[in-house]
């Protein structure tokens, strides 16, 4: 059923280092610092969207309509006088949207997360023992969190732009048996993380990297908040091989997918984005195809990358 494939770019020479957990250095600077700053990394003057092109090289599908098709699920850019940095990242959507979205999620991940149970479980046993504190990006509604059971040392920074996954993802804490000071739900983006450089053992994003409006600027923020030896682990769709019919038909389908999914592109090439990060440890990149999504959604890549 499954078709796998591994990818050793080149071996990891270090392994998770595991410097103490130091909660007062993790919480950086306050937004508008942070928003100063990223405006200045992206040469944007302040107030202007830096996501009018997408890191795909496209103009973003949902922007773009957004002036024309006021039914689409997206607010005015102008909506907020004072956007914060993930709204920079982040388009904004109606309240009702996120809500939909996150109950999607809840409810509607559950074959998908049978199925890849088994990859989940081999790839996070690469933390055991090893991650205290690990930032997970676009969290969601948690369905990794059971991932960590057991590990009473770690500490989960579980990130994610739609306040809507908060509740989920703290139930999925609590069902997973974290204790209250284990997970904290944060707020923001993957292309600012508001966490201190060299401050995680681990850094997790799963079906993320499809939705956020520049993959490498979120890569450079995964390696920036990684300690040293650090591991970056991942599981994402991504574009079926160029010229064949799936893939025809995801060009066709990604704009509605953008619509439908908050910002979730089908044609991502992230494994080459990963590649070419440049994590200086190594990165282990594996192909597979998932069943239980839709088939546009079947190829994936899972592996781990090393600071
Ligand atoms: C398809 S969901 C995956 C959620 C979860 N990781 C999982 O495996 O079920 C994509 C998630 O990425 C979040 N997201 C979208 N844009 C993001 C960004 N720029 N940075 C971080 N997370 C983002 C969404 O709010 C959503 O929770």
């Amino acid at each position: 059923m499954m078709k796998m494939m591994t990818r050793v770019l080149s071996s990891p020479s270090s392994h998770v280092s595991s410097l103490k957990y130091s909660p007062r250095r993790v919480i950086r600077a306050s937004r508008d610092h942070l928003r100063a700053e990223t405006l200045k990394s992206h040469q944007l003057p302040s107030g202007s969207s830096s996501t009018s092109l997408c890191s795909c090289g496209r103009k973003h599908f949902l922007e773009a309509a957004s002036p024309t098709m006021p039914f689409l699920p997206i607010c005015s850019p102008n909506a907020s006088r004072s956007k914060d940095v993930s709204e920079t990242f982040h388009p904004q959507r109606p309240d009702w949207y996120k809500e939909l979205f996150a109950w999607f999620l809840s409810t509607g991940m559950r074959s998908y997360e049978a199925e890849i149970a088994e990859y989940k479980r081999k790839l996070f046993e690469k933390l055991a023992g090893k991650a205290e504190t690990v930032l997970e990006i676009g969290v969601g509604t948690g369905p990794n969190l059971k991932y960590f059971a057991g590990n009473e040392n770690v500490c989960v920074f579980g990130m994610d732009p739609n306040h809507k996954m908060e509740k989920y993802a703290c139930e999925s804490a609590r069902e997973a048996g974290m204790k209250p000071e284990n997970f904290r739900f944060m707020h923001g983006v993957g292309e600012a993380i508001p966490l201190d450089d060299d401050s995680m053992d681990s850094v997790v994003a799963t079906l993320v990297l499809c939705s956020v409006s520049d993959v490498t600027q979120t890569l450079n923020e995964i390696k920036r908040v990684l300690k040293p030896g650090g591991i970056f682990l991942f599981i994402e769709h991504v574009a079926a091989k160029d010229g064949s019919f799936f893939r025809h038909v995801q060009n066709v389908l990604d704009p509605i997918q953008q619509v439908v999914a908050d910002g979730c592109h089908l044609t991502r090439n992230t494994d080459l984005h990963i590649s070419a990060a440049g994590f200086d440890g190594g990165t282990e990149i594996n192909d597979t195809a998932i069943y239980s999504f839709p088939w546009i959604i079947r190829p994936h890549v899972y592996g781990a990358a090393y600071k």
